[in-house]
């Protein structure tokens, strides 16, 4: 009924999430609330290991920063990509072993280069530069860091332009061609062993064609790198693979479909080549984005020149639709087997126009007091909220076999003076 979600359900015109009631879980928890299936949550994953057995899959902390979720991947085998030293810090106390950690990022401080070596990670080095900070903070510190090189393949993506990440004109990598001559310098220099290549092309790409276009251009690094004596140990081909937002929509590839379209390309470049690595992936959005659901309550039905339903959650709890003109599914939870009646705006709490979810969506009849569930907000949701326009972060809620568990509290309203100082001078 939602694009093969096996854990969304319509019980008794409710709404249910493996095994819970959604209409009981917002009475109980309130809203906004997020609501996790962790057994989907293991499913997911469990798809990414059954179509890359021999690959490590880094989990993008980005998409989903809850500690349980993390640690329930973690007890599932994956590892973590981070972004920060916070993500870091996240990954290591939700029990990811070091070795599977990736630090990433275009634009790293010292102190997180410095953490990442303290903490005896993988670093994924964007410039010539970094390279050599790198190299002097693990030199001072007496330790030797593995490094992989995150390449700008230079490569176009169907997908919203804010999320492409591989094109020449994007922010991320070192370009292709100066790939060798850093990969060389590395190799002599202190501090830091060269044992990979890396990429992320970009985020929600629904034809698996350009990522083995990428693999084809990051064997080919590989081969000049053996070339020169390096040994490419690692191959990160990033993350990326999209989900089905729209239940009337194509279904998505598959982790199997993406193993299909890149596996061949490695495999029958590394003979040639006469080499090994290992392959590493870091899928966010298509691990965690369909386990959730975002559960907001209508506060009002507007009828003016278009029929708004006012819902206590805006872009200050899911960002995306005002972002990126996202689509996410809406069901009225307490009325989810009702016939379509209307066109609604669904719009959030929030002072300013763009704060819209939904435009003009078929819903059946919506009044005051029900709870609008927002499916797919599993990544990218919680982890991009604010408390814009004094909005304390809602709550999110973890549902197994039926069973609701706090995974985050709600903040309260004291969360907004949470690190506000008061000069005495104007106590
Ligand atoms: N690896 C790297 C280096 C990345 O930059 C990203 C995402 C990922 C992995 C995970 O990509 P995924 O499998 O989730 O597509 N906020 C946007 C998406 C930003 C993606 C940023 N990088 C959204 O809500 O659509």
């Amino acid at each position: 009924m939602f694009g093969g979600k096996d854990h969304i359900r319509v019980v008794n015109n409710h709404l249910y999430i493996s095994g819970a009631d959604t209409v009981e879980i917002a009475e109980r928890f309130g809203t906004p609330v997020y609501v996790t299936s962790e057994d989907r949550l293991r499913e997911n994953i469990r798809r990414y290991h059954r179509a890359f057995p021999d690959a490590d899959k880094y989990f993008a902390v980005k998409a989903n920063g809850n500690i349980s979720i993390i640690r329930i991947l973690a007890h599932e085998g994956a590892g973590a990509d981070v972004f920060s030293a916070g993500e870091l810090y996240l990954a290591r106390l939700a029990g990811v072993p070091r070795e599977k950690i990736l630090f990433n990022g275009n634009s790293k401080r010292d102190e997180e280069l410095r953490m990442a070596v303290t903490s005896g990670v993988r670093v994924s080095v964007d410039s010539e530069e970094e390279l050599e900070t790198l190299s002097r903070i693990a030199s001072e510190e007496g330790k030797s860091v593995e490094v992989l090189f995150r390449v700008n393949p230079d490569i176009s993506v169907d997908t919203h332009p804010k999320i492409a990440t591989g094109l020449k004109s994007s922010k991320f990598g070192i370009p292709a061609k100066s790939v060798k001559s850093i990969y060389e310098k590395a190799m002599q220099m202190d501090g830091v062993e060269p044992v990979g290549l890396h990429c992320h092309i970009g985020s929600q790409i629904l034809d698996v064609s350009p990522f083995s276009e990428a693999a084809a251009r990051m064997m080919d690094l590989a081969g000049e790198i053996a070339g020169i004596g390096g040994d490419v140990k690692l191959l990160d081909l990033g993350g990326g693979l999209g989900i089905q937002y729209d239940p009337a929509a194509s279904p998505a590839p598959s982790p199997q479909d993406l193993a299909n379209a890149v596996l061949p390309v490695i495999e029958r470049r590394s003979e040639e080549l006469g080499v090994r690595m290992r392959l590493i992936l870091e899928p966010g959005r298509s691990i965690v984005a369909d386990t959730t659901i975002l559960l907001t309550r209508v506060n009002v039905v507007k009828r003016a020149h278009v029929t708004f339903v006012g819902v206590d959650a805006g872009f200050n709890v899911l960002a995306r639709p005002m972002l990126y003109d996202a689509y996410h599914h809406i069901v009225v939870a307490n009325r989810a087997g009702a016939e379509i009646s209307d066109k609604y705006t669904v719009v959030g709490p929030i002072c300013e126009s763009g704060d819209v979810l939904a435009r003009d969506r078929a819903l059946p009849v919506v009044e005051r007091g029900d709870i609008l569930a927002f499916l797919d907000a599993g990544a990218y949701g919680f982890s991009m909220s604010s408390q814009y326009n004094g909005q304390p972060r809602p709550a999110e809620v973890l549902v197994h076999d039926g069973d609701m568990e706090l995974i985050r509290k709600a903040e309260d309203i004291n969360a907004l003076l949470a690190c506000q100082v008061i000069p005495p001078r104007l106590v």
